[in-house]
């Protein structure tokens, strides 16, 4: 693993929970070695999430043999090195989004990688592992939606609304890449993919074609979390953006770190000639569908959202029995790492990786569509062709 900061602990609790949760789990997983900017916060991986041994030496960590799978739990701009000495090591790679800092970056990393042993390069976008979200996508690959009409996503934070909030990676765009529409935006562009993108099928959908967007920051200066001096943020807040798909259909994606109000909400809203779909994550036990094939009554008759109980219900070989039970967030983050060790249980006994898994060419897509809103926003909301 490399970098054991938030996100490193969350990919670290998914590893310890693999085998309470998977039975039978398609592999038995260690943690073998952490990497760490700072012999400190390694120390602190080793004795809290019980990894063998820690390191500040990235090249050490990555050609250990005993190591097969590196996790990029780094800020963004310490993922191009990593994926591309890890591909050149030829281990399995599990990148948390997005894939690196900019679309050449992303670029670069897929051009190599078509030259590097067949291994899982997969991207942590844990939102594909919501079981509603799971579920909406049978239904939009069903052909329930009919003629896709529009689509609205959307995820909103407001963990940025205090201007006393410190200067950090996050607000510098040479270390982030973007604010919002890097750090949310890149969830969301992917969810859209997932459900109505390239691949699924659904009509007047596809992939983003054309974007014009808005990137606003409206918290300018930051404080030094060590001098307390202000320093000028160079990143967004909010993201708006409006998207046109390959197959016509049009919609918009909107990303915030000022949402005051909010927690935790990413909304999918998505609307067709024969159906229309609900989530929010805020309620992620819940799929709403309607389907407008049912016909119009008296009274509403049978007409209206149906709410469908998706609840923490993975398929096998999710066997904790409590499938019943409440969903909660860590749980996207186990059955996303469980899909990436699963791939790798597959393509090392000859199989093909289902196309649901998130690839590093669906990070490239991702990173693209994030590029094209910065141009945009940069020249007064153009369109850009994607
Ligand atoms: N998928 C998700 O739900 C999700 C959520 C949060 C963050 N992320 C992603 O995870 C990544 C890390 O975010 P975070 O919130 O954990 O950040 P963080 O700041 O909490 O942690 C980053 C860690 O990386 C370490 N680090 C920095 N440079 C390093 C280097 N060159 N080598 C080794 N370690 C290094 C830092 O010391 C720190 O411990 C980002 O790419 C972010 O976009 C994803």
């Amino acid at each position: 693993m490399i970098g054991y900061g938030f996100i490193g602990k969350v990919h670290s609790h998914a590893h310890r929970s693999l085998p309470l949760l998977y039975d039978p789990a398609p592999v038995r997983t260690e943690l073998v070695g952490v990497c760490t900017a700072s012999a400190a916060s390694g120390q602190k991986a080793v004795d809290q999430a019980g990894f063998r041994y820690c390191t500040t030496d990235l090249l050490a960590l990555i050609n250990d043999p005993k190591i097969h799978l590196i996790h990029i739990c780094t800020p963004n701009d310490a993922h191009r090195e990593a994926v591309i000495a890890a591909m050149a090591a030829g281990k399995h790679i599990y990148c948390d989004k997005p894939l690196a800092l900019n679309a050449h970056q992303a670029n670069e990393i897929c051009t190599l990688a078509t030259m590097a042993p067949a291994r899982v390069r997969q991207m942590t976008f844990n939102y594909r592992f919501v079981p509603a979200l799971m579920r909406a996508r049978q239904i939009t690959l069903s052909g329930a939606l009919g003629d896709l009409f529009q689509f609205r996503v959307a995820y909103l934070h407001a963990g940025y609304i205090d201007p006393s909030r410190p200067y950090s990676w996050r607000t510098n765009f040479a270390r982030s890449g973007g604010g919002a529409i890097a750090d949310l935006g890149a969830h969301i562009i992917d969810i859209t993919r997932y459900l109505i993108g390239p691949g699924t099928g659904v009509s007047r959908a596809g992939e983003f074609t054309e974007i014009s967007a808005e990137l606003q920051t409206i918290i300018t200066e930051r404080p030094d979390s060590l001098t307390g001096e202000k320093r000028k943020v160079d990143v967004d807040d909010i993201a708006t953006v409006q998207c046109i798909l390959e197959g016509g259909a049009t919609g918009t994606l909107e990303a915030s770190r000022l949402a005051t109000g909010v927690q935790d909400e990413l909304r999918v809203e998505l609307h067709g000639s024969k159906g229309g779909i609900r989530f929010n994550l805020m309620d992620p036990n819940w799929l709403d569908f309607y389907d407008a094939t049912t016909p119009e009554a008296p009274l509403g008759g049978d007409r209206g959202y149906q709410r469908i109980e998706s609840v923490t219900r993975y398929p096998k070989p999710y066997s904790l029995g409590a499938t019943k039970n409440a969903v909660g967030w860590l749980n996207f983050h186990i059955q996303s790492l469980y899909d990436c060790v699963n791939n790798i249980s597959i393509l090392e006994s000859g199989g093909a990786i289902p196309a649901a898994s998130p690839t590093f060419e669906d990070g490239l897509a991702v990173q693209k569509v994030i590029d094209a809103c910065i141009h945009s926003s940069a020249n007064g909301g153009a369109k850009v062709r994607i």
